[in-house]
């Protein structure tokens, strides 16, 4: 999809909700509260400030939000069995719907004190991200974003997660295109002003090996190592890249490096 400017404001506008919802709950994440429970406070939150959760139903998923915990990669199930523990490290991955469009961002959380494997796991999983995100102009092929996320991680021993992807994102949920985050030559496709999609790439400490639980959901790593993932929306502009789930924090660190399309 080729979106225009007032298309971008609206993504903006659910985008906003979606970084807020990971503000908010920040302070929630601590050992003794269930993942259920961060779930539901995520959901009022987004209800009330005007939003509905895109998960909700989505292919019959039965939560608000994504919570995967230590050795999940991504769609862990919120549940009223699983407290936080000191020494978690837990992704929230937020979609909302405002006005039409869908917002899409998750951020790693951590409980208490933990691993220093996991402190740079998280670390560089947030820095291959940027990366990719501070490396692509307009009219660069698509599969650069998969080139520098690897090239990232390839100094670590972590692995690039090859099961899930980034994708189109903006008045559906999922959309063309689909952003690899390893090195690939599927897609040579020119980055065109008026793309929206994520870059969330997922990361392992172990191998890339995914397996999916039996509820159909919650995919882990194989070898049961960590994995982290961070992730937002982005939107190609004329000049450059719009990144609309940005934290204010962010905003201050790479805003002079981003556009806004107005
Ligand atoms: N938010 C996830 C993504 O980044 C998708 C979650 S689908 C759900 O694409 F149904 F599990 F919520
Ligand atoms: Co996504
Ligand atoms: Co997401």
């Amino acid at each position: 999809m080729i979106y225009s400017k007032d298309d971008f404001k609206l993504m903006r506008k659910a985008s906003k909700l979606a970084m807020m919802t990971l503000d908010f709950i920040d302070e929630y994440v601590k050992a003794g509260i269930t993942t259920e429970e961060l779930d539901n406070l995520c959901n009022e939150f987004i209800v009330k400030n005007g939003g509905i959760s895109a998960c909700k139903g989505y292919s019959g998923y039965p939560k608000y939000t994504c919570i995967s915990l230590n050795h999940v990669i991504c769609h862990g199930i919120p549940t009223d069995k699983r407290k936080l523990h000191e020494g978690d490290i837990l992704n929230i991955d937020v979609t909302v719907i405002v006005d039409g469009f869908f917002g899409d961002t998750s951020r790693m959380y951590k409980v208490g004190k933990i691993q220093p494997i996991a402190q740079k796991l998280i670390d560089v999983t947030y820095q291959s991200l940027w990366d990719a995100i501070l490396a692509i102009k307009p009219f660069d092929p698509l599969n650069k974003v998969g080139d520098v996320i690897s090239k990232t991680i390839s100094k670590t021993g972590f692995s690039v997660v090859r099961d899930f992807c980034g994708h189109g994102v903006g008045r559906r949920f999922h959309e063309d295109p689909t952003v690899l985050h390893f090195k690939n030559k599927y897609s040579e496709e020119p980055l065109k002003p008026g793309m929206i999609f994520t870059i969330e790439p997922m990361i392992n400490v172990g191998k890339p090996d995914t397996k999916t639980l039996s509820d159909g959901w919650t995919s882990v790593t194989k070898d049961h190592s960590l994995s982290a993932q961070f992730e937002h929306s982005i939107g190609i502009t004329d000049k450059g890249v719009e990144v609309f789930t940005i934290t204010d924090e962010e905003e201050k660190i790479y805003g002079k490096f981003l556009d806004k399309w107005n």
